[in-house]
């Protein structure tokens, strides 16, 4: 291995390359030198699994007021309503510059085949917990054009730097040269994966837009990249960190033993799908005795439901039902649903899709303001990572792409704004190269597999879609032991990609259990079966502040 040191330096360190990596490395590049990089290829991020689409106020039928009070109902009383305000309007404007770039959302032309009068306007899925149809969609695959067309563009500007295969280990922070004022992000170090060499990247101000943290529980929709690097960087690099007890249940990933984790989307229920259960050998709808929108209910309460189902019938999987439409019109709409469920033998034209819940997006991550500002100073999160205040309790469908693209241009605003005043108290040469020490090569690369796989068994049975203070408290015993174990291990072996995302995966594991541990009452997401449900506004965050390791409540 080359332990030779190498430092790279920059205007904007732009750390992951989904959406908001992506929509940051564009803005920042009009205005200075910027590194991109992604612990993958590029275009593997949660990003380019989207399928729904992007919710968006496009036609006069929906009004802002509306997209903003469906969010406030989803979110069950946490949302701040002044940065949902701000998302939704901002929607039309960071639509239109994706499009600009050569984006194409489907047109009610090629979903009804004709050339009617409005063939040319735009096709506006429905969602769960949406009042109007307003998801702007590209066919079902809306994430992986969404990553094409921004790629592209990065690729082929002069200011960017993409580096694949890179993967963050830490931010660089004053906390590391011993400066105790104001703690200010400088970069952050950075593994290269093929040589497992550490690099120094320093950087005026730096972008964290690492995406989830799916990978924390058993099952999942999230590709292997969503391990909450980010989150657990910025808490080691003491920013608050909010909220992470809302993890969210998508309702209905794919049931199959063939397949890895593919999503059924929530838009299939919006063309008309219902959710049924098999109870003495007959298929029964069951979401009407759960909340009067059926099976388009928010998702929370939806995942709930299936749990409920599937927990009392002794199931294996719910299942939808869209057998009522035809055959071309779920060819056209959801051509990759469709196709991917034709190669398993299942035709949803004819078929029941069998479904279950799976953990899905993390609401909470690092606090941040509606600029992508982190209590850290320089430093911003963007897109899932960070924790605005949009989501609440529980994310409305398809605002999460619509949040990445308004506050990646916002975070970058930010910063230009301040790009001539902002001057680090500590100069780059003063920045220490990552130091090694004595570590070792690891011969035991099974306490790497055994912890991780135990680490996301018991978060899905004891910290899942229903808690209780029993499991929780479980949960926390456990955690305790594997981060000793792991903590260890770090220091002792040197590092490996596995290694750097098993301890993050522990401490966002740790993060998930001591909020959920603190909130003393049922809301959104977070379900505790020991706890009545409280839905009232205003709720209070949950926010974690290093070096008091505790929960506290913000004032
Ligand atoms: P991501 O797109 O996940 O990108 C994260 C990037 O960070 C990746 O490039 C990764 O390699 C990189 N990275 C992570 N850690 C490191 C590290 N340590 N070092 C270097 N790089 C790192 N939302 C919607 O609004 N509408 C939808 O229709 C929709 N459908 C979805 C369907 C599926 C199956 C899934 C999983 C999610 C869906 N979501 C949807 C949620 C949405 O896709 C994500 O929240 C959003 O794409 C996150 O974008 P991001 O840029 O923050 O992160
Ligand atoms: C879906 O298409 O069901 C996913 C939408 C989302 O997660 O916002």
């Amino acid at each position: 291995m080359d332990t030779a040191a190498a430092r790279v330096t920059c205007d904007f360190l732009v750390i992951g390359t989904g959406v908001a990596g992506l929509c940051s490395a564009l803005n920042a590049a009009r205005h200075g030198s910027v590194i991109l990089i992604s612990k993958d290829r590029a275009d593997e991020c949660n990003t380019a699994y989207a399928q729904g689409g992007i919710a968006c106020v496009m036609e006069e039928g929906d009004s802002f007021q509306a997209h903003v009070t469906d969010t406030l109902n989803a979110g069950a009383g946490l949302c701040h309503e002044d940065v949902v305000r701000d998302i939704v309007q901002a929607g039309p404007a960071r639509i239109r510059e994706l499009v600009e770039l050569g984006l194409h959302f489907t047109t009610r032309g090629e979903i009804d085949a004709g050339n009617g009068p409005d063939a040319e306007a735009y096709d506006l899925g429905r969602e769960g917990g949406h009042t109007r149809r307003r998801v702007l969609h590209a066919g079902d695959i809306t994430g992986r054009e969404v990553v094409a067309v921004l790629l592209k563009a990065c690729r082929n500007h002069p200011n960017i730097r993409i580096f694949e295969n890179h993967i963050a280990v830490d931010l660089i922070s004053t906390r590391h040269v011993n400066w105790q004022k104001e703690n200010w992000c400088l970069g952050a170090y950075v593994m290269e994966k093929a040589t497992c060499r550490i690099l120094t990247f320093v950087s005026k101000f730096t972008v964290l837009a690492t995406g989830g943290a799916g990978k924390v529980y058993l099952y999942t929709t999230n590709p292997d990249v969503a391990t909450g690097d980010g989150v657990a960087m910025a808490w080691r690099a003491y920013a608050e960190i909010s909220n992470m007890e809302f993890f969210q249940f998508h309702p209905t990933c794919l049931y199959h033993p063939k397949t890895k984790p593919f999503l059924i989307s929530e838009a299939v229920r919006g063309e008309g799908a219902v959710l049924k259960i098999r109870r003495r050998g007959e298929f029964v709808e069951f979401m009407q005795d759960y909340h009067p929108m059926g099976s388009l209910a928010p998702r929370d309460i939806v995942a709930r439901a299936i749990d409920n189902e599937l927990k009392r019938s002794g199931e294996a999987c719910a299942y939808l039902d869209i057998r009522h439409k035809d055959e071309g019109f779920l060819r056209r709409r959801f051509p990759n649903i469709h196709g991917h469920l034709l190669d398993l033998g299942i035709d949803m034209a004819k078929d029941l899709i069998p479904v279950v819940p799976a953990a899905h997006y993390c609401c909470g991550g690092v606090r941040t303001d509606v600029k992508g500002k982190t209590t850290v100073r320089n430093l911003y999160a963007v897109g899932e990572v960070g924790c605005t205040g949009l989501h609440g309790a529980n994310r409305l469908a398809s605002n999460s792409l619509l949040e990445a693209l308004a506050v990646a241009h916002n975070a970058i605003a930010d910063a230009v704004g301040r790009f001539t005043s902002e001057q680090p108290p500590v100069r780059p040469e003063q920045i220490p190269d990552w130091n090694a020490g004595d570590a070792k090569d690891s011969d035991e690369q099974i306490v790497i597999t055994h912890t991780w796989q135990e680490l996301r068994r018991f978060m899905w049975d004891y910290v899942g879609i229903v808690r209780t203070c029993k499991r929780l408290e479980r949960a926390k015993n456990r955690i305790r032991l594997l981060r000793n174990e792991i903590e260890k291990y770090y220091w002792d072996f040197i590092l490996t990609p596995d290694l750097v995302e098993l301890r993050n995966l522990a401490s966002i594991a740790e993060m998930i259990i001591d909020c959920a541990g603190t909130r003393q009452e049922s809301r959104g997401l977070h379900c505790n079966s020991d706890f009545a449900e409280n839905t009232r506004p205003p709720g209070q965050d949950t926010v974690l502040r290093r070096p008091s390791r505790a929960a506290v409540w913000l004032e």
